[in-house]
Parts: structure tokens; sequence; C-alpha cells
């Protein structure tokens, strides 16, 4: 990977998402972008003309991308006051709907327009923060319903985008990544008493170390924070 081109972290503002860019500042990548709804130029995942407008700003830096984090997701919404479903009861259309739109519709249209700018010369990795819980062959406790599915049909595209960039650009790796459980404004409502909780430093430090090792046959997988692989 050529740390001199452009490391991409879309989600920046966010716990995991801040942490990542100044963790790959400190590892030497020389231009760090982050993009999210404050920055400028402003991406809005629910508006595929912000993302569009986001790709073109980054190509026109004139530099191939050698690493793009998709750090943004949501699991509740306190703006309307709904929080993961703990039965089918509570299942809301708004709030499946927003699930998807975020957490999948969105990461799907920046692999529709960042795709084109990873570097196809050198090793470039495409990761998006999925969730551990989106896994359907780890799934033993249910509940979250639209969160979980939300994140496995974000599993599926990272996946099936996989197999037509091993034909497409053969340098260009595309993973999903379980942050582990991490101090943030998403999870906060659901640390309990005996779980592992990372900072988003301590996440940021592990996944980073884990993209920089990718070998081309790890295309199309998914990680969790500590190298092993969640199966899909
Ligand atoms: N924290 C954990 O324990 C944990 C565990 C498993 C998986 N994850 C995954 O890790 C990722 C990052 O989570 P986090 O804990 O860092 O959460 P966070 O601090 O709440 O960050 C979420 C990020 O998503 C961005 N975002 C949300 N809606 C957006 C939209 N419509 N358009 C553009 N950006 C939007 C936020 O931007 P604004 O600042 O503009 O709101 C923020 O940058 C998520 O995908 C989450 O599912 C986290």
């Amino acid at each position: 990977m050529n740390k001199n081109n452009i490391a991409v972290v879309v989600g920046g503002t966010g716990s995991i998402g801040a942490a990542l860019a100044n963790e790959l500042k400190q590892q030497g990548f020389s231009q760090v972008v982050t993009l999210g709804r404050s920055s400028q130029p402003m991406l809005e995942l629910t508006n595929e003309v912000s993302i569009e407008q986001a790709a073109m700003f980054i190509k026109s830096l004139a530099k191939p991308i050698c690493l793009l984090f998709d750090a943004t997701g949501i699991l509740h919404d306190e703006q309307n006051n709904q929080m993961p479903e703990k039965t089918y009861k509570q299942i809301n259309l708004s709030f499946l709907k927003k699930n998807f739109e975020i957490n999948t519709f969105g990461p799907a249209l920046i692999m529709k327009h960042f795709f084109p700018l990873l570097d196809s010369e050198e090793q470039s990795v495409f990761a998006s923060l999925s969730a551990k819980v989106g896994s359907i062959a780890d799934n033993k406790y249910g509940g979250w319903y639209s969160y979980r599915a939300s994140k496995a049909a974000l599993n599926q595209l990272i996946k099936t985008a996989s197999i037509e960039l091993s034909m497409k650009n053969k340098k260009a790796i595309c993973v999903s990544m379980h942050p582990g459980t991490v101090t943030s404004k998403l999870s906060k409502p659901f640390h309990k008493e005996g779980l592992t909780i990372q900072s988003p430093e301590e996440s940021a430090k592990n996944m980073i170390q884990i993209i920089v090792n990718l070998k081309s046959q790890d295309t199309g997988s998914f990680f969790n924070w500590d190298g092993e692989k969640i199966p899909w």
C-alpha cells in the first residue's frame, strides 16, 4: 500500500472514524481526508449527489486512494426516540428504512462513486465498518432486527463487490470489519458490566494493523478487530 496516496475516512466525526483518521496520520499516511456531514465538501449518505461530489473532490486531488474506511452507521435514533427492537412487535417501518438507508444504501453508493478511485498499481483497501451482530451464522441472541438486517445486507454488498473488484482491479481489497465494542455515542446505551469495551483509539490501532497486513486472498472477508475472520 502506498501511504503517499490518499487515505479517506468517511464518518470522520464519529468516535471510531476520528480515531482512525488520527491513527492513519500517526502511521505515516501522508494525506488523510475525512468526509461527512460537516466536511467540505459535505457527504450525506442519503444524498447521492453529495457522495458523487465528494468523490469528484477526491479525484481532483490527482492521486489514487490507497485506503478508504467507511466508519458511518447508526444503531439507534435519538431524535425519534427509537432504540433497537427487542421483539418483532416493535418493528417500525420508518426505523427499519432508516437503518437500511444509513447502514446499507449509503455504503453501497460510496462503493459506486469511490471504487473507480482505488489504486490499481499498488494494493488498495476499501473497508466498511459492519458489526458482528450482522453475521447470520453468529446470531445466537436474536433482537435488533433493523440493525442486524442492515449490517447483514451491507456484508452481502461487500462480498459481492469483492468478486467484481477481483476482476476489474486486482490490487483492490474489499472487507467488512467489526470494530469490537467501542466507547461511542452509538454504543453508549448498551454498555453493561462484563463486556470488554475498547477505546476508539485502541480499536482504530487494531483495525489498521489488520488492514496494512491484508493479502489479496483476504478480499471479501469479514474481520473481527483482533484479526479473526467472522463467518458471514
Ligand atoms: N461503537 C461500537 O461499539 C460499534 C460496534 C460494532 C459496530 N460499530 C460500527 O462502527 C461504525 C462507527 O460507529 P461509532 O461507534 O464510531 O458511531 P458514532 O460515533 O455514532 O459515529 C457514526 C458516524 O456515522 C455518521 N453518520 C450517521 N448518519 C450519517 C449520514 N446520514 N450521513 C453521513 N454520515 C452519517 C456520523 O456523522 P455525524 O457526526 O454527522 O452524525 C458519524 O460520523 C458504525 O457503522 C457502527 O455500526 C460500532
